[in-house]
């Protein structure tokens, strides 16, 4: 099973303002499609604090980091600009995808900025915040990425 990580990033929710939904809704979906959640945290909208978090987990071998928040347009949104600091090679790919697919259901789906990438052996992904949003979006792409764990693991380091 692949090591998971649920980062939910928020800053009512680091603040306990906020009830963390979406954080819990990923990781039932993620242990229904047999991922190993390992690691579940909430953090607040800071540009450092996401790169460190990252750049923490994938130092620990998680193969899959998801983001659910900080995606959007506002002012405190920097979830995608931490995530390029820290990815060694992007997986347009995925965005792509979850975008187009969100589309289809809400005209609002191209207002996710999220991004997705490599870095050593772990793949980071970019959620929007909203529940509906971050279920939706992982539905698009849960299916592939186990293919896509095959090939860029290519072993079992992270089983
Ligand atoms: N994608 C899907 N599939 N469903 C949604 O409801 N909401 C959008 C978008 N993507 C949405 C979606 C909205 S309203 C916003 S503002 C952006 O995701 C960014 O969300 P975030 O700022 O919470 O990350």
């Amino acid at each position: 099973m692949l090591s998971t990580a649920v980062i939910t990033i928020s800053d009512k929710g680091s603040r306990g303002e906020r009830e963390d939904i979406s954080g819990p809704l990923l990781v039932e979906m993620l242990k229904e499609n047999n991922f190993d959640v390992t690691t579940t945290s909430i953090i607040p909208d800071e540009k450092e604090m996401i790169e460190s978090t990252l750049i923490d987990l994938s130092n620990k071998n998680i193969a899959l980091i998801l983001t659910t928040g900080g995606t959007g347009f506002a002012p405190r949104d920097i979830t995608p600009e931490a995530t390029k600091a820290v990815i060694e090679r992007e997986t347009p790919g995925l965005s792509e995808i979850m975008r187009a697919e969100s589309m289809k259901i809400t005209p609002f789906g191209c207002l996710s900025r999220g991004v997705s990438g490599i870095r050593h052996n772990s793949l980071i992904i970019n959620l929007p915040g909203s529940p509906k949003a971050a279920k939706e979006n992982l539905m698009t792409i849960i299916k592939s990425l186990p293919h896509a764990f095959k090939m860029f693991l290519g072993d079992s380091s992270h089983e």
